[in-house]
């Protein structure tokens, strides 16, 4: 039996934060942002919308899509750095009861941007080993929560949002999950961390003052080492399935920076015409980005049934991966 991704769906919410209202808020400019990143905008949540709102309303469009009924659903994975609460309950469990899902595995995975390509590869193995026949995996952020809106070096980069993919089980291989590659290097734990607020350092009038609950960012070397991981880690799963770029309808990396996508992308020889880009509209949603990604094609009609898509991510931990995926809209 193999694993095969289903459906795509999204949320993103209404509210918007452009550049030039970042302009207003700290010491930035349009065209700082727009040549450095190549981020536009970013949709923010509302103050009492939470990651699970978000992730409840992707998650629905997903399943509506895929055909199957929400009783079908025998896992549910969260992936997120901002869950509704800390430690527990997972947000998973919280969108499992929004969506009236009894009885189902749920649970939550921290991998940073790099989250969803985990899940995705959870869910293949979950499906493979016959232990579940389909997995809702999401991909939820309100980085707006874990910003700090007086550091420009962060604030500028980051949005909200949320995207889902229903996982099941397929007996035909041309249809499948090809293939999903996860790793991390934890010697680079500092290059983006939320020092405040975990058992290292709990909550304390402290831990505020210092404004440890904020996610911090070595954005110049984390740039260096996305480049290069993200490309070596394409070039390793097109060897290791015997393909070339050539074969791939659509490469969707993690969306962080522009100028990252693009350096990768020539360096792989990706035209233009098949690099996936959503950057400039929704900023850097973390774990959400690639789902995002993958609904934005799939809604312009880009995306069709057969096409194979390469998901190649990066983030903080530092953990990374990749993916050859067909579509395989129901
Ligand atoms: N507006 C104006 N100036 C700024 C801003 C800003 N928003 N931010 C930084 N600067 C200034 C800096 O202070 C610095 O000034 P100085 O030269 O006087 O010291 C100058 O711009 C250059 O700063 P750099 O950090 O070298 O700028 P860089 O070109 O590297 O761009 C950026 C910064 C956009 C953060 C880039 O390094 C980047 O995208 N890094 C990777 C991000 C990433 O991939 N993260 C992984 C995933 S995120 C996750 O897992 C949650």
């Amino acid at each position: 039996m193999f694993a095969s991704l289903k459906s795509i769906g999204a949320y993103v919410p209404s509210k918007t934060l452009t550049n030039k209202e970042l302009e207003k808020i700290v010491d930035t400019s349009d065209e700082w942002i727009r040549q450095r990143t190549g981020i536009q905008n970013r949709h923010i949540a509302e103050k009492d919308e939470t990651t699970s709102d978000m992730a409840y309303k992707a998650a629905e469009v997903a399943i509506q899509r895929s055909g199957i009924k929400k009783e079908q659903i025998d896992a549910i994975i969260c992936a997120t750095i901002t869950p509704d609460f800390f430690c527990m309950p997972s947000t998973a469990c919280v969108v499992a009861d929004k969506l009236g899902i009894k009885n189902s595995t749920a649970f939550d995975i921290s991998a940073a941007c790099s989250g969803f390509v985990y899940a995705l590869s959870i869910a293949k193995a979950f499906i493979e080993s016959g232990m579940k026949k389909n997995v809702l995996i999401i991909g939820a952020e309100k980085l707006s929560a874990i910003v700090d809106y007086t550091d420009r070096t962060t604030c500028v980069l980051f949005g909200d949002g949320a995207g889902a993919a229903v996982i099941s089980a397929d007996d035909d291989k041309k249809r499948s999950i090809l293939d999903v590659h996860t790793s991390s290097d934890g010697a680079y734990q500092d290059f983006l961390i939320t020092p405040g607020g975990g058992a290292k350092h709990p909550c304390s009038t402290d831990v505020i003052e210092k404004n440890m609950q904020f996610l911090k960012m070595k954005g110049n070397e984390t740039f260096k080492l996305a480049v290069n991981t993200l490309t070596k880690d394409v070039r390793e799963i097109l060897k290791k399935n015997s393909l070339t770029s050539d074969d791939i309808d659509f490469f969707i990396p993690h969306q962080a920076n522009f100028r990252i996508i693009d350096a990768v992308g020539k360096k792989l020889k990706f035209p233009h015409e098949k690099i996936v880009l959503t950057v400039a509209k929704y900023g850097n949603t973390s774990a959400a980005s690639i789902p995002m990604a993958i609904n934005d094609w799939y809604e312009k009609g880009k995306l069709k049934n057969g096409d194979l898509m390469l998901l190649d991510t990066f983030g903080g931990g530092l953990t990374w991966g990749s993916a050859l995926v067909n579509f395989n809209q129901s």
